[in-house]
């Protein structure tokens, strides 16, 4: 499993993240602004969508997780909702292709068990056509919500309890083991597009020591050089972990310091 828990053990980070999770919010507005109407900003997102996985891989970035849907969407008028989900839709129909051929794996995650049968079906199609593909990741969380996610995973080991006949040791491990992502590594940087600065209920659990990162750009109009910048505000972080600031430097230029 690639899952490593930054409060158990200090993870390794690079200069690129490996795990980059998105809220791509701002479509209603970018549309408004336009005069058009909000889901005009729903179908121009895909091709964010698009340009932003495109980028990543190119970047050697691993795992890319898009909130799509919240579990909190539902309340938003039926007509958007609707819209929302036959764009799912024809994303799943149209882009799973084209993801394959990039080597590209995909993965939903979220309480699926609300769809109707169709969309279930497709995505039981494409997770599976391309579960075997190493270059990226790419999560789309659907009817997610942060907790779900970790009253789903309490409930499984509740029910492990109960079909062992005794309580079964509760550790991060073994909690971590039953989350939606467990075959992911924590993200490394959380980007909001859309000017709000909220969790909005995303990867609770997760997140723990993940970089975060908003910018005002609507996610329509985030882009490669969007995505660069946000890369760039995560290079210059210090990923401390808990740690003193003079316990990252490298080995050499402590002992330089020891010896002066
Ligand atoms: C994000 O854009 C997309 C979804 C939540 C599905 P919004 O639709 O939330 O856009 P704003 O925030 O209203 O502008
Ligand atoms: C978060 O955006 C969810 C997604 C982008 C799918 P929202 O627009 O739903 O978040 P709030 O309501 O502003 O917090
Ligand atoms: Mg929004």
């Amino acid at each position: 499993m690639t899952y490593t828990s930054s409060t158990v053990r200090v993870p390794d980070v690079a200069a690129v993240p490996r795990h980059i999770a998105i809220i791509m919010d701002g479509n209603g507005r970018w549309a408004t602004q336009r005069r058009l109407p909000r889901v005009a900003g729903h179908t121009r997102g895909v091709d964010a969508v698009r340009a932003t996985v495109e980028s990543c891989a190119r970047q050697g970035v691993e795992f890319v997780t898009l909130f799509a849907f919240s579990s909190e969407n539902w309340r938003r008028p039926t007509d958007e909702v609707s819209f929302l989900m036959r764009l799912f839709v024809t994303a799943l129909e149209r882009e799973v292709g084209k993801l394959h051929a990039n080597g590209i794996r995909l993965r939903v995650v979220g309480d699926t068990s609300m769809f109707d049968d169709r969309i279930r079906a497709l995505i039981q199609r494409a997770e599976t056509k391309t579960a075997r593909n190493t270059r990226l990741t790419l999560t789309i969380a659907a009817n997610y919500g942060g907790r779900w996610d970790v009253m789903q995973a309490a409930k499984k080991l509740a029910e492990q309890s109960v079909q062992e006949g005794r309580v079964v040791p509760v550790d991060e491990a073994a909690f971590e083991q039953h989350l939606a992502m467990a075959y992911a590594p924590e993200p490394d940087l959380f980007i909001r597009t859309g000017g709000e600065q909220r969790i909005s209920n995303f990867l609770l659990w997760q997140m723990a020591y993940t970089e975060l990162y908003f910018t005002d750009t609507y996610w329509p109009d985030f882009d490669a050089e969007a995505l660069a910048r946000a890369i760039e505000s995560y290079a210059e972080r210090e990923r401390r972990f808990g740690r003193t600031s003079a316990q990252l430097e490298p080995q050499s230029q402590k002992a330089d310091t020891l010896s002066c």
